[in-house]
């Protein structure tokens, strides 16, 4: 990316002179003070006290690579976008993350994992910052700051907190599909490369004639799925802190380069209309057999960074990055998350965190955003404004746009209006008895218990097993006896069967 060191000359200042020493400051005799024109000491001093950044809100620790996405189907009768294009290979970052714990937490603790995918394409980045759950906690986001600090630590002691975390979720229903995703082996994935990744919003994909269709993404490991139990995550969490940004690293550097086979799941856009299940709600799926997966390709990663700060720190996704053929939708997460993720860029890395190379696009760009700290990439003398009469183009779109929905109405603060099968627990109970197996469900009420054994106080226990009673019967009175007597009682019968 940069010039690579000269290893046969000594160092430099930052101005390019050569430095006088890295080993002495400067002192009037061997015992006497420092003094203030050793220039080259006191930008060492200086800069020292300014090389990090704020760590990102949410998702601080994380790793990453760069790869190539090869799109191996036919997909222009969903999508225009040149990176969809049968036959493009598209240069891409992904980074992997934890969601609650600080930059140096441990990668094993069980926690949802950040996707975030770039695209360099030839129409300019596109960013998917996924997950890998397909769903999410809450449906509004102006809840998500208030989610995010319940999972955090206590304004007093400063500590993580089980009946903070447990409050907010049985206060807010619509996160029982997450948490039990949470609470059951997907909460500890074995590494980056053995789990899967979705795009979990619903976007919408226009082709070339202006017809939109509504897409989820799906991205499968090859590497296949694996999980750790708690006793194992617990115990590499103590052994190696950064086990899973050393396992993705270390596989690239031999050469195993992870894979994942992207598919999406597509609604023809008139169905959102009527379809039983709202089909922007974050926290609900759709079910394969309403709409099958399509394969479209496939992400490799064979390239680490070379630096991590400048590569993976100061990498900036964000979903409102979008290209010609993919859209947003009515998803109020997703519109929210448009505006968030720039602006914490902004503070995070500075204004001009677009101009560093990792978030550059590789095609040119002609923006009338102007100066600010740390301008690199300048318009020269061309004009600053549009509409000019010296010949620098500007955009012009007026009318409808091409990715645009129909929306009406007097404006209102409320949740979505509910459909038929808009419940917060159906889903969820078909996670815990049609794809958890017996060992998962075992496993999930020794975890839950745990947990609210954790602290987790009167009325927020007992709201709990409510909760998880409204999710499968059985498993809500497992955990409840586990919790307030020690032991589970046995499986309800026939629950090995389902
Ligand atoms: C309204 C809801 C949300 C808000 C306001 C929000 C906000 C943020 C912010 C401010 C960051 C830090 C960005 C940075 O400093 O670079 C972040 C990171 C992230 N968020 Fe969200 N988030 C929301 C929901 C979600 C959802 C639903 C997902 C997944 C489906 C998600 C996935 C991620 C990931 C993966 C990262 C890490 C990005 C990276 O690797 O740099 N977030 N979020």
């Amino acid at each position: 990316m940069t010039k690579p060191i000269d290893q046969t000359k000594a160092s430099t200042t930052s101005t390019g002179a050569p430095a006088v020493s890295d080993r002495n400051s400067l002192t009037i005799g061997a015992d006497g003070p420092i003094v203030l024109h050793d220039v080259h000491f006191l930008e060492q001093m200086a800069h020292f006290n300014r090389e990090k950044v704020p760590e990102r809100q949410p998702h601080a620790k994380g790793g990453g690579a760069f790869g190539v996405f090869e799109t191996t189907a036919d997909v222009s009768k969903y999508t225009k976008a040149a990176l969809f294009k049968k036959g493009a290979k598209t240069e891409m970052l992904a980074r992997f993350s934890t969601v609650a714990g600080e930059a140096g937490s441990p990668d094993t603790w069980r926690d949802v994992r950040g996707f975030s995918l770039k695209f360099y394409t030839e129409e300019g980045n596109y960013d998917l910052v996924g997950n890998n759950t397909p769903i999410f906690f809450v449906r509004d986001p102006m809840k998500f700051p208030h989610f995010i600090r319940s999972q955090k630590r206590l304004p007093d002691s400063g500590l993580r907190d089980n009946h903070m975390q447990w409050d907010f979720w049985t206060n807010n229903t619509e996160t029982a599909h997450q948490v039990t995703y949470l609470m059951g082996p997907r909460g500890l994935p074995r590494t980056w490369r053995h789990m899967n990744g979705y795009g979990s919003h619903t976007y919408m994909w226009i082709n070339k004639s202006g017809e939109k269709f509504w897409v989820k993404y799906h991205f499968h490991s090859q590497q296949g799925v694996e999980f750790f139990n708690n006793a194992e995550a617990m115990q590499m969490a103590g052994m190696d802190a950064d086990f899973h940004r050393r396992d993705l690293f270390d596989a690239i550097e031999k050469g195993q380069h992870p894979k994942w086979v992207m598919s999406v799941q597509v609604m023809p856009y008139a169905d959102a209309k009527t379809y039983r299940i709202n089909p922007f709600d974050l926290t609900k799926i759709w079910p394969h057999k309403d709409y099958p997966l399509i394969k479209v390709g496939t992400m490799t990663l064979n390239r680490n960074p070379e630096n991590f700060f400048a590569e993976i720190e100061q990498a900036a996704f964000s979903p409102g990055n979008t290209v010609p053929g993919i859209g947003l939708s009515p998803d109020k997460m997703l519109l929210g998350r448009a505006f968030a993720y720039a602006d914490a860029q902004r503070n995070r890395i500075g204004t001009n965190f677009h101009q560093l190379p990792v978030n550059q696009p590789k095609v040119p760009t002609n923006t009338y955003m102007f100066d600010g700290q740390m301008t690199y990439h300048h318009s020269g003398a061309a004009p600053v404004y549009a509409t000019n009469s010296d010949g620098r183009p500007w955009a012009d779109g007026t009318g409808t746009v091409h990715d645009g929905w129909e929306a009406d109405g007097t404006m209102v603060r409320s949740a979505y209006t509910l459909r038929a099968d808009d419940d917060d627990f159906s889903q969820p109970g078909v996670l815990v008895r049609e794809v958890f197996n017996d060992a998962d469900r075992d496993a999930l009420v020794e975890t839950v218990a745990g947990a609210l054994l954790g602290g987790v106080r009167s009325p927020v226990l007992e709201r709990a097993f409510d909760y998880w009673k409204s999710i499968d019967a059985d498993v809500g009175l497992r955990i409840e006896a586990r919790v307030l007597h020690g032991s589970a009682p046995e499986p309800a019968a026939g629950m090995s069967e389902s």
